[in-house]
């Protein structure tokens, strides 16, 4: 049976093959269940008639990789890599044909270099260990990737990775300047063996069509002594729509030391009108890489509608910053960082979209309609600009750079199975309804924010290039092709795949 040959396998490819009992999980295993559930963030993929992998190995050493690599390919396993399991459709622990879980939540390891301004980073790290690691060592220095302190190292880095500091200092893959992968053949290569190719696809065309990147170094970025943060919030009746407006122009061409980003969301109206009880509900939250004397002025000058005031801001450390946009108290111990337990459980399904121009007025209107009449989809409006207008479409292969003025994220969350259907139609509608007013040919997308609406290969992973190149092209533009020559020349037998990963040439 393939459990048997596997196992043996995986012994054998071990330099002591007794290690094989602690890395390796059957279903049998007694913590089988809940290693497989620690991290699925989804709960649309926690069920019963999701397929189970058939072993879940927990590598504490790159060697136990190489052997999982190797044996499932003797075996005809497919297989999933998982970092922190935030993937939005669960590609990194579900798939329909049978399949294991390289789950790199041991290889967690951060070494910080203040000197040299840089960092070793292991992929089943999250976001909120490395943070920390760095403030231990430095609270002049940061990194700019995500916001929510769960999000693992391996996925986010490789699918791109933006955050609160992105306008000043580019994506997370922006500022990797070495890897660790092991290869299809089970070979652990670096920047310098695997080519400038193989290094710029796994920055931003995803990690999973490539290999299995186990280590990442990244440059550490300087952060002032003191940083401002606000969030101030408008309803339709008091005027959030001309705001908005207002904001679609500017946001982008703000001085990149502001990130100020807008989310839209149903909420209670207490000047209800009209016979309705509900609003929308626009929160400006902003980051700022300074004082809060500076950040009023700047504002005052370039956004003044907003009449943001001393009070409305709050200055503190930039990890107090990090704290505060994870959904913690700034007062909260930093430690609440290394709490690997999801800040988020429930169901969701997420979308995204580019916008090369501001939505014109009527078109706001209907937005506001369709988010009262759905399902309480939230939008999270975040500016592009500034430093991601610098680097240019190619420089890695993420693609979304000059010319974007802001992305949105659709996010839709709900508690109960049976409510799935509505919630996902809903956000097809609202999805539906924004076509004209987002990036066309292509309407692109956000690799991280997987949505698996926009086509997937072929249940056996083997599809063409033509099929891929439907949704390949949101998520990668032009970078798609070179994407696919990369692929065909690491991974010929398409040995590494999933519903979304990069095909191979014929
Ligand atoms: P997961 O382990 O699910 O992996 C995601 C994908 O990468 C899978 O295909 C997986 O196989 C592959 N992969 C993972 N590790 C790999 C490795 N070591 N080698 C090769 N392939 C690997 N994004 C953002 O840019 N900014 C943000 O602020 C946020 N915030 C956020 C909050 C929450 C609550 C969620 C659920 C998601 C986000 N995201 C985000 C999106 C996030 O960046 C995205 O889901 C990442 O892919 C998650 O990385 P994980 O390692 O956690 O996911």
């Amino acid at each position: 049976s393939t459990e048997v040959s596997f196992l043996q396998c995986f012994s054998s490819n071990l330099q002591h093959p007794n290690e094989a009992s602690n890395v390796l999980l059957t279903t049998n295993s007694s913590n089988y269940s809940s290693v497989l559930q620690s991290s699925i963030r989804n709960h649309r993929f926690l069920n019963n008639s999701t397929l189970k992998p058939q072993f879940i190995i927990t590598p504490s050493h790159v060697s136990h990789i190489q052997a999982a690599i190797r044996c499932s390919k003797q075996n005809g396993l497919q297989v999933r890599v998982r970092s922190a399991g935030h993937d939005y459709e669960g590609l990194s622990y579900v798939a329909d044909v049978p399949f294991l879980i390289i789950d790199l939540f041991n290889l967690r390891s951060i070494r910080v270099d203040i000197e040299n301004e840089s960092a070793w980073v292991e992929s089943g790290a999250t976001l909120g260990e490395l943070y920390h690691k760095i403030a231990e060592k430095s609270k002049l220095y940061g990194f700019p990737a995500g916001s929510c302190s769960t999000v693992g190292v391996g996925g986010h880095f490789s699918g791109g990775g933006f955050g609160t500091i992105f306008r000043k200092y580019g994506l997370a893959a922006d500022n990797i300047i070495d890897a660790k992968i092991v290869d299809v053949n089970g070979k652990i290569l670096t920047r310098k063996s695997m080519g400038e190719d193989l290094f710029w696809a796994i920055r931003g065309g995803g990690g999973a069509s490539f290999g299995v990147i186990f280590s990442w170094k990244v440059k550490i970025v300087p952060v002032p002594q003191t940083v401002t943060v606000f969030n101030v919030r408008y309803t339709l009746e008091q005027g959030a729509s001309k705001l908005l407006q207002k904001w679609q122009n500017v946001a982008h061409e703000l001085d990149e030391d502001i990130f100020l980003h807008a989310v839209l969301e149903v909420a209670d109206s207490t000047t209800s009108s009209a016979g309705s009880n509900k609003t929308v509900l626009v929160s400006f939250g902003s980051l700022y890489l300074g004082g809060v004397e500076k950040l009023v002025s700047l504002l005052q000058e370039s956004f003044p509608q907003l009449g943001l005031m001393r009070e409305n801001c709050t200055e503190m450390t930039w990890i107090q910053s990090v704290l505060y946009f994870a959904g913690f108290s700034t007062k909260d111990s930093l430690n609440v960082l290394l709490d690997r337990s999801t800040q988020y459980k429930g169901f969701l399904k997420a979308k995204s979209d580019y916008l090369t121009k501001p939505v014109s007025e009527t078109g706001l209107e209907g937005l506001y309609r369709i988010l009262l009449e759905e399902e309480a989809p939230v939008l999270i409006l975040t500016p592009y600009g500034g430093r991601m207008s610098e680097i240019s479409d190619s420089e890695i292969a993420f693609p979304h750079r000059k010319g974007n003025i802001y992305a949105i994220q659709y996010l839709t969350n709900w508690d109960e199975e049976d409510e799935t259907e509505k919630h996902i139609s809903s956000m097809r509608r609202l999805y539906k309804y924004m076509k004209p007013y987002v990036s066309k040919a292509p309407r692109a997308a956000y690799l991280n924010y997987r949505d698996l609406d926009l086509g997937r290969n072929n249940n056996a992973g083997n599809s063409s290039y033509a099929q891929a190149y439907v949704w390949g092209l949101k998520y990668f533009k032009n970078n798609f092709k070179r994407l696919v020559r990369v692929k065909t020349a690491v991974d010929p037998d398409n040995f590494f795949r999933n519903e979304q990963s990069i095909p191979v040439f014929p």
